[in-house]
């Protein structure tokens, strides 16, 4: 467990999130609950604004929605002044009913729809990153029926390829995700946007992965990126003023991940301006605005979903299981990309762990799964179960199989709890069907 002041054991061997004890969320709102540390997300923020700043860069950290997205979390970021990057008419809807300043978010996606970009037009959001032939002409049409011009970046794939499950590698040369750099597919679309009267090119993008604790990768990005940033301004006219180098900063999920300090992300921000600084001297041009895009580094070690222990199986000579009252639907990462979680027993963090345990979910699937072989205490039915650093990609991508609901979400501070987001009803499940 990556321990911190707001994440502990107290002195009953029970979990302890933002001074509330684990079995007292619990008590108030049930279970499967997905809990926020906001004291940690709010470091976070802090910590990547700041590292900004300190590097006297001008730029923005833009939040990446995906990674949870409820109006809850647009208004933390916004209280430090983030901005956010959105990646459908969905994300885009629930910053703006969050009172989320259009004029700080970014449209993400590679297969834009036309609602989704009238939308965004009339929203009159900061920048498009275009990801396509289609998007750009469709775009370009928009904007002169509206008589409007869209300021836009590029999605570039520099072809960096970062450590990580290969999954969530979005940036090698095969990636429907960008233009190529190398074989010269970008170069061929700046031509093209070029010769389009409503947007505005100002910059490039790109995205090299998820999960990458390498801060070599981030470095030979940035280094790629800043050359082609320059060759455009010289060889095809553009001024560029805009670098966004998107996220993919790791976080601690279990042994033998890093465990991640504060430190840790200042120094990833480092990395990525002091290359940049010196790209920007060596290649003798005026410093671009920088754009950064952590999504699960600022909200992933924050989120502990607790559960409740249901049946417990014991199949001799092979496994034990126990079964929780969750699953894929609010946590699908170890079915999709046998992703790691660390795993405790929330009220009994004192006991011996004498047992290994794997933690299956109430789907009606083999695979559904949250973590294998966890060493635990001796667990019954009715002990609650922590499955730490879920506040990334579980909620947001949660879903109703076999019509569970999405549980509810509960942020804690300082000792206080409230509830940001409700858990499903039975009547929302069926609210839709006619
Ligand atoms: N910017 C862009 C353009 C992205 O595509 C992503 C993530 C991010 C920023 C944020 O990356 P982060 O800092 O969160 O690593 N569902 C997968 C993760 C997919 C990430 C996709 N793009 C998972 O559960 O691991």
């Amino acid at each position: 467990m990556n321990q911190r002041d707001t994440l502990k054991v107290n002195n009953e061997g029970i979990l302890e999130i933002g001074g509330i004890p684990a079995d007292v969320l619990v008590k108030d709102y049930g279970t499967p609950l997905y809990v926020i540390d906001q004291t940690h997300v709010e470091n976070m923020c802090k910590t990547f604004v700041d590292a900004l700043n300190n590097n006297q860069i001008n730029g923005m950290i833009c939040y990446a929605s995906k990674a949870f997205c409820n109006k809850y979390i647009y208004e933390v970021i916004n209280k430090y002044n983030l901005g956010a990057d959105v990646v459908s008419i969905g994300e885009l809807y629930t910053a703006l009913k969050a009172n989320f300043p259009a004029n700080k978010l970014i449209f993400h996606g590679n297969n834009k729809l036309e609602e989704e970009i009238n939308f965004a037009l009339d929203n009159k959001i900061k920048y498009f990153v275009i990801d396509s032939y289609y998007e750009l002409e469709l775009l370009d049409k928009l904007c002169q029926e509206k008589e409007y011009v869209q300021d836009v970046l590029i999605r570039v794939n520099p072809g960096v390829e970062a450590h990580t499950h290969h999954y969530i590698q979005t940036a090698k040369t095969d990636s429907k995700f960008g233009f190529s750099l190398d074989n010269g597919d970008c170069d061929l679309f700046i031509k093209r946007v070029k010769d389009c009267k409503n947007v505005n090119l100002v910059g490039l993008h790109c995205h090299i992965g998820s999960q990458i604790f390498e801060s070599k990768s981030f470095e030979i990005a940035v280094d790629k990126m800043t050359d082609y940033y320059k060759k455009c301004n010289d060889e095809f006219n553009v001024k560029f003023s805009v670098l966004d180098v998107g996220g993919g900063f790791g976080i601690y999920y279990s042994h033998p991940d890093p465990k991640m300090t504060y430190n840790d992300y200042t120094n990833y921000v480092d990395v990525i301006c002091n290359t940049l600084k010196r790209k920007v001297q060596q290649l003798n041009i005026q410093m671009p605005y920088l754009i950064l895009e952590p999504g699960r580094s600022i909200i992933g070690e924050a989120g502990i979903t607790l559960y409740k222990v249901g049946s417990v199986k014991s199949i001799k000579d092979v496994k034990n299981y126990i079964a929780i009252d969750g699953g894929m639907f609010d946590n699908p990462r170890f079915a999709l990309y046998q992703a790691k979680y660390s795993v405790v027993a929330a009220t009994k963090m004192n006991d011996v762990c004498t047992t290994k345990y794997s933690i299956a979910g109430k789907c009606c699937e083999s695979g559904d799964l949250i973590a294998e072989n966890v060493e635990l205490p001796n667990m019954q039915s009715g002990d609650l179960v922590a499955v730490l650093s879920t506040g990334a990609y579980n909620y947001s991508m949660a879903s109703n199989y076999n019509r569970n609901l999405i549980p509810a979400v509960v942020s804690v501070k300082n000792g206080v709890s409230r509830i940001v987001v409700k858990k499903q009803t039975l009547e929302d499940l069926i609210k839709n069907d006619v």
